[in-house]
């Protein structure tokens, strides 16, 4: 059986070369392998938590679609489309929402960084936050459970979004599968061996530090730019320098072959000045970037046909997720009126199904008496007493083995309000199961 993997790329903002060699180059090799099924999407309502400026999103879209498929994601391959266009995830968010507790989303780590940054600032513990940055990880599991997807290519950070997506499954299909499952429990899969690219200032890169490198935007010149602010020591041309104590290093790696790695460490070693040493750097990363960044130059020329892409994509996407959010809503019981009238006459049916039950006991006066109850508690008979318990029991006994014949000359007969044919087919179930 394939694989479904699947991810998401919240668009707030523009690919960097750490979001490249972290993210999206590793996604699109896995989406080559074969036996994987993958799903790349766009999560422009999580965008929606963290960034009210509308254009910024809107172009966050348009540079992050391109981005992926300037990196050679094959859309033919992938179901690559936009969370928004996907009304599903939102209608399951709502689904799942309800069988959430509040307590677990107290927990999530996003919500929590913002309670203690307001406490420490000594604020409202919720200043700031909205509901949407609350229920976060609602939406985030919504996106996976749409798909059934067993593999979750994650950053660290959200390990713990999808540990509550196999939470709030368990806890679904506990409540409405009767012994089916909806949903299969996904994995967070964290890639050990990509690296984590040094920014300008050899922290991490990210937006958040404000010390990226932009993957295509700026063309080379801008590249080249960042790669000429990457900070270095004072050591000067000529000098030996310690390859393992240099960004540079690292950020060629990324892009480079062993025997290139090789190379570039050799010379540092016996002195190359960090200009060319950077001006190495530039041309081992052009080369794998400088063909996309035509591709990606021609697509944003060309927003049209990324949104063409994008809506083939969703249509790819929505022929799972409608099917699925079908079941799911009839399962909670949001079901067509005459589904109702069906379920009503199931019951009755299953009713019927169920046998009547005799009952024999003794009253404070010490005489005997049976009664029989059909499956949803209607008297059918009620006996006279009986001075012997024996006397009660054989009249049962008959009844099981005659049915509705033994009730000739017996002394007792059809309750009120109970027809001979209703009363005969009860008892006549007691002759099938023997
Ligand atoms: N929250 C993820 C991030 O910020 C993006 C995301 C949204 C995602 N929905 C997802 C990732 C579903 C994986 C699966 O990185």
């Amino acid at each position: 059986m394939n694989q479904r993997v699947l991810t998401g790329i919240t668009t707030t903002g523009t690919p960097h070369l750490g979001n490249y060699v972290g993210a999206i180059r590793p996604a699109i090799a896995a989406s080559r392998e074969t036996g994987v099924e993958s799903f790349f999407f766009l999560a422009d309502y999580h965008a929606l938590i963290k960034c009210d400026d509308p254009a910024r999103i809107e172009l966050s879209r348009l540079q992050i679609a391109a981005t992926w498929l300037a990196s050679g994601l094959d859309p033919e391959r992938v179901v690559f489309y936009r969370q928004s266009d996907i009304p599903e995830i939102p209608e399951l968010t709502w689904l799942l929402t309800c069988v959430t507790a509040k307590g677990q989303m107290n927990r999530a780590h996003a919500y929590k960084a913002s309670v203690d940054a307001n406490m420490e600032a000594g604020e409202d513990p919720d200043a700031g936050v909205t509901m949407g940055l609350f229920s976060y990880p609602i939406l985030m599991a919504a996106d996976i459970l749409m798909f059934n997807a067993q593999r979750v290519p994650v950053g660290r950070d959200q390990v713990q979004h999808i540990e509550m997506a196999r939470d709030v499954a368990q806890r679904f299909n506990h409540l409405f599968g009767g012994g089916k499952d909806f949903f299969v429990l996904p994995e967070a899969e964290v890639e050990a061996d990509v690296a984590t690219l040094p920014g300008l200032d050899g922290r991490k890169m990210s937006k958040s530090y404000n010390n990226t490198i932009p993957l295509f935007e700026g063309g080379a010149k801008g590249l080249k730019e960042a790669i000429a602010r990457v900070v270095t020591d004072s050591r000067l041309p000529g000098e030996p320098k310690d390859p393992d104590c240099t960004h540079l290093v690292t950020l060629f790696d990324a892009f480079a072959k062993p025997a290139q790695r090789q190379a570039f460490r050799e010379e540092l070693r016996a002195g190359l000045g960090w200009g060319d040493a950077k001006q190495r750097l530039f041309d081992q990363i052009e080369a794998e970037v400088g063909p996309m960044r035509e591709r990606y130059a021609e697509l944003i020329a060309h927003p049209e046909r990324i949104e063409e892409t994008l809506q083939a994509g969703a249509a790819k996407a929505r022929a799972q997720a409608t099917p699925l959010l079908k079941t799911l809503r009839e399962a909670v019981g949001l079901r067509r009126m005459h589904a109702v009238a069906q379920v009503t006459k199931a019951e009755a049916t299953d009713a019927k199904a169920r046998p009547p039950v005799f009952k024999q006991y003794r009253e404070a006066d010490g005489r005997f008496f049976f009664k029989l109850n059909a499956a949803d508690g209607k008297l059918l008979i009620q006996s006279g007493a009986f001075d012997q318990g024996r006397d009660a029991g054989q009249w049962v006994a008959k009844l099981k083995r005659e049915g509705a014949a033994a009730l000739a000359g017996a002394p007792f007969e059809a309750a009120e309000g109970v027809a001979a044919d209703e009363l005969a087919a009860a008892l006549a179930s007691f002759a099938e199961e023997s």
